[in-house]
């Protein structure tokens, strides 16, 4: 059994800890936030997951502001993007520097964050290499990307599978060991700068994909036909799978890390920037959208249905609810409702639309099935509910004599 400190306690970090702790290995969990640290050492989770609470009182894991002495390193802190999109490495750095004096020979090091091509070799390696030791003769150091979501990062740790990315071929060998005693899908070995782009193809997959979702439902309102029949009817080819429209793309990995890309390689990655660009502007001409329905009449009373970037979560980070609100508000009164959210689940979704003009269905959470329509018309103003995820109930909308819109079908401009 190995003593593995886990440096960087968030939503990964902890997870991660836990699942070694749960194979026998010891584990120090390493973070800069006194109250992450205090509150994991009075075995309370600072983060909710499915799962992990009961794991890890069974298996925890003692939390300090310092490394320490350890055979093996695992990197999870941050690496937001700032104002001009550009990749925040400050806490990778620092992280990296931390372990400096505990450096020794035989140490393995492990990035999970996510990172820009080459970070691990052109940015880690020369940092930790000041402990005076050589990687890949003296120690290991080896990116591991992590690909879990939220919600279900239990089983997704245990089953996905996984990609070690080595500075040297013994390293990533070491760490799939490492790695094999609680993952049981397949590790693939490669360098660290595959490993890193590999990462970060995988979420500008999802971003470019989705542009081009948005992009049919906007082509195919020009053209007033319903792009929700076309995707589905173009998917019918056995080897085509267009993603659905919708309000935008939230999120703190898919409208941010393909950013990663763009940053290291802008000359070629051209339809990455574009598709990123797309999207941020989804939102925005949403917003021209709602006042094709208004007819451009502004000083409403607007709700908007769900604030987090997907459904059946409380995640609201990068969601374009926000966006949409902050350009509806400068003209309208503007109502925000998430039952899943503590902050906008004031009342009931009834409550929220008491007196409203229009509702604007943003997020697909379950809660939003099976509204009572005739109570719904009872309580607002006017009856006009904008649909952008294809997922209310149409006809019994309309039978309750609501001017039902869908997003992408054409109906706005007929
Ligand atoms: N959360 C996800 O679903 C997910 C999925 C795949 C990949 N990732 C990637 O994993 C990485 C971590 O993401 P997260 O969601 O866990 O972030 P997080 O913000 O929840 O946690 C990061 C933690 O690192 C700590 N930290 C910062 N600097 C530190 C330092 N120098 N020493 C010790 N601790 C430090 C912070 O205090 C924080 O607790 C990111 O690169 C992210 O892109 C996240």
């Amino acid at each position: 059994m190995k003593k593995i400190c886990v440096v960087g306690l968030g939503y990964i970090g902890i997870p991660t800890a836990v699942m070694f702790a749960s194979k026998g290995h010891e584990v120090i969990g390493v973070d800069i936030r006194e109250n992450v640290i205090n509150s994991l050492n009075n075995l309370q989770l600072p983060i909710e997951e499915k799962g992990l609470e009961k794991l890890f009182l069974k298996h925890p894991f003692k939390a300090k502001l310092q490394p320490v002495d350890a055979d093996i390193y695992i990197i999870c802190v941050g690496t937001p993007t700032d104002t001009h999109k550009k990749v925040n490495l400050t806490a990778v750095k620092s992280a990296a520097s931390s372990l400096i004096p505990y450096i020794k020979k035989g140490t393995l090091v492990i990035i999970e964050s996510t990172i820009p091509p080459g970070t691990t070799k052109d940015i880690v390696l020369p940092l930790v290499e000041q402990s005076g030791f050589k990687a890949g003769k003296d120690f290991y150091l080896v990116h591991s990307p992590e690909r879990v979501i939220p919600g279900n990062m239990l089983f997704e740790l245990a089953n996905n599978d996984r990609i070690m990315g080595g500075i040297s071929s013994i390293g990533a060998i070491l760490s799939k060991e490492l790695y094999e005693c609680f993952v049981n899908g397949q590790i693939y070995t490669t360098t660290a700068t595959t490993a890193e782009t590999a990462k970060l193809m995988e979420n500008t997959f999802r971003n470019v994909n989705i542009a081009l979702a948005n992009e049919v439902a906007t082509i195919c309102e020009k053209l007033q036909i319903n792009a929700w029949e076309v995707i589905e009817l173009a998917n019918k080819h056995p080897r085509v799978n267009i993603l659905q429209p919708g309000p935008g793309v939230g999120g703190h990995c898919i409208p941010v890390d393909p950013w990663f890309i763009v940053e290291k390689t802008p000359d070629q990655a051209t339809l990455i920037k574009q598709a990123l660009e797309q999207n941020e502007m989804v939102p925005i001409k949403l917003v021209s959208k709602i006042y094709d329905i208004t007819k451009s009449k502004k000083g409403l009373k607007i709700c908007l249905l769900g604030c987090t970037y997907k459904a059946n979560t409380d995640d609201i980070r990068e969601s374009p609810t926000f966006v949409i609100e902050a350009e509806l508000t400068k003209d309208n009164q503007v109502v925000l409702y998430d039952p899943n959210v503590s902050d906008y689940a004031n009342g009931s979704l009834y409550d929220a639309c008491s007196g409203c003009d229009m509702v604007i269905l943003l997020v697909n959470h379950q809660q939003f099935l099976n509204i009572d329509y005739l109570k719904l018309a009872s309580v607002m103003k006017s009856c006009v509910i904008f649909d952008c995820k294809n997922f209310l109930e149409k006809e019994k909308a309309i039978k309750n004599g609501f001017d039902y819109y869908l997003i992408g079908d054409g109906s706005i401009n007929k």
